[in-house]
């Protein structure tokens, strides 16, 4: 007996496995790679019916086919292991060059945010009041007229009432933006028996045009204190502590003045160089001792006690505090003004 020729299976499987190796080491990439994968050991591969045919060879060549079919399976996954091994460290040493991050380069840049000038001279004032004991308050911005006038001794009638200086609610002839913070006074003391000291700042509404020092919607702070013995004099040394504390010491005078809801009633003033140099009384804010008819509509005994009321602009306070000669820079939000208050 001579030793059997290499049977055709044999030598086919030979082919097979010096293709694939060739496929196999010239796939450049993942993608590659798995095509000559699919092609040479896949399911629909020439090598996988082969190795699906072995069962039904004659018993005597199933040993000698199957040994020869498994070494070549096991030679072309060898050969894809390794490859994929060698692909992936490259692709991934690539991936690491393109997306390498150069830490030298400047970030990009996120500026830091800031709090309105109005807003900071808002928390300012309420610094100041929390430290001699006052409560911060609110107040609805949408009012009855009941309690932005009627209740501030602002009757039916009152000049201040009329359409030409309030924005009422249209088909609500009772309700209107309140068009300053003093009613939030009446709603403190409704609810309330003294003593009480408060302030109330927030947003007040009124029809005015734009100009350099009007606009319709503004800011005002709302001091009340009501109490036993309280005097003109509490009043002068609260509105001259409130001054020197947010634009230094300055001379601060009363001058006689008229609201419906105080009586008597002043404007303060603080002395004021303008930009020629020249010094000049600039009108501040508005106070007063609050009428007894006011307290009466609250359910206040006026001969036990009194109070001081004082209403401040918080825009105006801004404007005079930096020296912002325009009010409407304050509502066009151009940050190459706001910056400068960051
Ligand atoms: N409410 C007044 C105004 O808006 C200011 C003010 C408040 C005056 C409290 C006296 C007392 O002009």
């Amino acid at each position: 007996m001579y030793p059997a020729a290499p049977v055709a299976e044999t030598r086919e499987l030979e082919g097979l496995e010096e293709a694939a190796l060739r496929d196999i080491a010239a796939a450049a990439s993942s993608d590659e790679l798995e095509a000559a994968r699919v092609a040479h050991a896949g399911r629909r591969s020439r090598l996988a019916a082969i190795l699906a045919s072995i069962g039904s060879l004659p018993a005597e060549r199933r040993g000698e086919v199957g040994k020869a079919a498994n070494a070549t399976r096991r030679a072309i996954e060898a050969a894809i292991d390794e490859r994929r091994t060698a692909i992936e460290a490259d692709e991934l040493g690539s991936q690491l060059v393109a997306d390498r991050t150069d830490v030298t380069l400047p970030g990009d840049p996120h500026p830091l945010g800031a709090l309105h000038p109005v807003h900071q001279i808002r928390r300012e004032v309420e610094e100041i009041f929390l430290a001699l004991g006052y409560e911060i308050v609110d107040g609805p911005e949408i009012e009855t007229a009941y309690h932005n006038f009627t209740a501030l001794n602002t009757p039916e009638g009152h000049p201040a009432r009329s359409l030409t200086d309030t924005l009422f609610v249209e088909g609500h002839p009772d309700r209107l933006l309140r068009t300053q913070t003093s009613p939030v006074q009446i709603r403190v003391l409704e609810r309330r028996d003294p003593p009480v000291y408060i302030i109330a700042p927030g947003t007040v509404y009124r029809r005015d045009e734009v100009d350099a020092t009007h606009t319709p919607m503004f800011h005002q702070v709302e001091g009340l204190a009501v109490d036993e013995g309280l005097s003109m004099a509490h009043l002068k040394g609260t509105l001259q502590h409130l001054v020197r504390e947010l634009i230094g010491d300055r001379e601060v005078r009363l001058h006689p003045d008229f609201f419906p809801f105080t009586e008597p009633s002043v404007q303060v003033q603080v002395r004021w160089e303008d930009r020629s140099g020249a010094s000049r009384w600039l009108e501040l804010l508005g106070a007063g001792m609050v009428d007894p008819n006011v307290l009466t509509a609250c359910g206040v005994d006026p001969e036990r006690w009194s109070g001081f009321a004082f209403g401040v602009g918080l825009d105006r306070l801004a404007m005079v505090r930096h020296g912002v000669p325009d009010l409407r820079l304050f509502v066009e939000n151009d940050l190459r003004f706001l910056e400068q208050f960051a």
